[in-house]
């Protein structure tokens, strides 16, 4: 939505909800040394749209962001606010922001978060969302914020498995996150080598990892990796079907490994560009949409076409990896 000629934009609010990400502190700090800078007022809400319920909110000044950009998680919380799914909580939110001469609002999150940040554009807060989520599950960008570290992390960590699946000449199915999709297990997988690849937009083939495993075998692989999706099926299960064809796995779920840790140069930079368009776009009185990148652009996306669809899953590199570890 665009506001016609901009109104002065005077004082915005800032959260971060839904599950942390590494670099919403980075995209927090471009939100409010932007802000500072163009000397418009910003607060922080703590604990996600909590914060706005309790107006648990925070005044920040450009030395309130010192010495977080290099730092995962975030320091202003996050949460996934049960109260602030109703309707009348949200209308009542949205009265305080106007009360308190708030005029715009950044919500850095992940799917349900910007689902938040919908509702409240539509009860008249202009608002503009940040992708931040590991999951990498939204349209109207390449990456969201916290996509490639967790990704590092994943290949990180299965290069340590591969050591002592060498060692020990087994199978590991590794467990990672991604919520209803398998982008996360994509592209660690490819990044990998992974011998398979279980994600829910291709489906579970018991029958196929196995034959995969076996073939290898025949071929003098003495190890496999299985990377699985939590959205496909759960590691445990999987190993389990394993085990009724006559192969044994080990089983290791990275769980909330995956979120932690300091954000990668390319969070980072991602966080500053996307962090300070959202502010730029609010001054310019465009509002109701999502910032996103696109290659080296910086786009925006409406909200709603953002919270109704997941991008397209790439089957061609999902191929590319069977292939290339075959
Ligand atoms: O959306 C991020 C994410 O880490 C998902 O990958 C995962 O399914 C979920 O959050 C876990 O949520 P929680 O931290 O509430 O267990």
């Amino acid at each position: 939505m665009t506001g016609g000629s901009a109104p002065v934009l005077r004082r915005i609010v800032v959260l971060t909800s839904g599950g942390d990400a590494p670099g919403m502190n980075a995209a927090l700090r471009a939100v409010v040394r932007r802000a500072v800078a163009s000397r418009v007022g910003v607060l922080a809400a703590r604990r996600g749209f909590q914060g706005l319920v309790d107006w648990d909110v925070v005044p920040m000044a450009a030395s309130s962001v010192a010495e977080i950009v290099h730092r995962g998680g975030t320091v202003i919380l996050a949460g996934r606010s049960q109260a602030f799914v109703r309707p009348e909580v949200q209308a009542a939110c949205a009265a305080r922001l106007r009360d308190e001469g708030v005029d715009g609002l950044v919500v850095i999150g992940g799917d349900g978060s910007l689902r938040g940040a919908l509702a409240l554009e539509r009860l008249g807060v202009p608002t503009v969302g940040v992708p931040g989520t590991i999951d990498n599950d939204l349209p109207g960008t390449d990456r969201s914020i916290g996509f490639d570290t967790a990704v590092n992390t994943v290949v990180e960590a299965i290069d340590r498995i591969r050591d002592t699946a060498t060692s020990h000449e087994r199978t590991f199915v590794v467990e990672v996150m991604g919520r209803e999709t398998g982008f996360i297990a994509l592209h660690a997988g490819l990044a990998d080598g992974a011998e398979s690849i279980v994600v829910p937009e291709v489906g579970v083939d018991a029958d196929g990892v196995v034959e995969r495993i076996l073939r290898g075998r025949r071929r003098g692989k003495l190890y496999s990796i299985i990377v699985v999706a939590e959205g496909a099926t759960s590691g445990y299960s999987l190993a389990q079907k394993l085990r009724e064809r006559g192969v044994e796995a080990r089983v290791t779920v990275l769980g909330h490994v995956q979120r932690g840790g300091a954000p990668s140069a390319y969070d980072r930079w991602l966080a500053a560009r996307l962090g300070a368009a959202a502010v730029d776009l609010l001054r310019s009185g465009r509002h109701g949409v999502m910032v996103g990148v696109r290659g080296e652009a910086v786009v925006a996306t409406d909200l709603a076409e953002v919270v109704s669809a997941r991008p397209p899953f790439d089957r061609s590199l999902w191929e590319l990896a069977q292939v290339l570890s075959s």
